[in-house]
């Protein structure tokens, strides 16, 4: 069953830029990709680091503790060291506010 939470206004995550929000007790970290937004987990699968806080280089995240990187359009990890994905959400962008469906 959905559970959309408004998390941001559009504004506030800039293309190629990453917000931090909490939705519903879990940490989203929110991803502007040429103005598309992408919801995944801010904690790396490798060691916990917060995804927030690394480089978004297109539609890869740098985890800034080890490098890894994560496609956040799917969550794939393509960079060592993590190996195991990072769980997305569905992201829906209703005016001005951006929501996130959290499950
Ligand atoms: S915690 Fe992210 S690469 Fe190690």
């Amino acid at each position: 069953m959905p559970n959309l939470v408004a998390v941001a206004k559009v504004a506030d995550t800039p293309p190629g830029t990453i917000s931090v929000h909490e939705a519903d007790g879990v940490r989203i970290a929110l991803c502007n990709v040429n103005g598309r937004f992408y919801a995944i987990d801010d904690v790396c699968t490798h060691d916990g680091g917060p995804l927030d806080q690394g480089e978004l280089d297109g539609e890869l995240v740098e985890c800034p503790r080890h490098g890894a990187k994560f496609d956040v359009t799917t969550g794939r990890a393509v960079v060592l060291p993590a190996v195991r994905p990072v769980k997305t959400y569905p992201v829906t962008v209703d005016g001005e506010d951006v929501l996130v469906d959290v499950g």
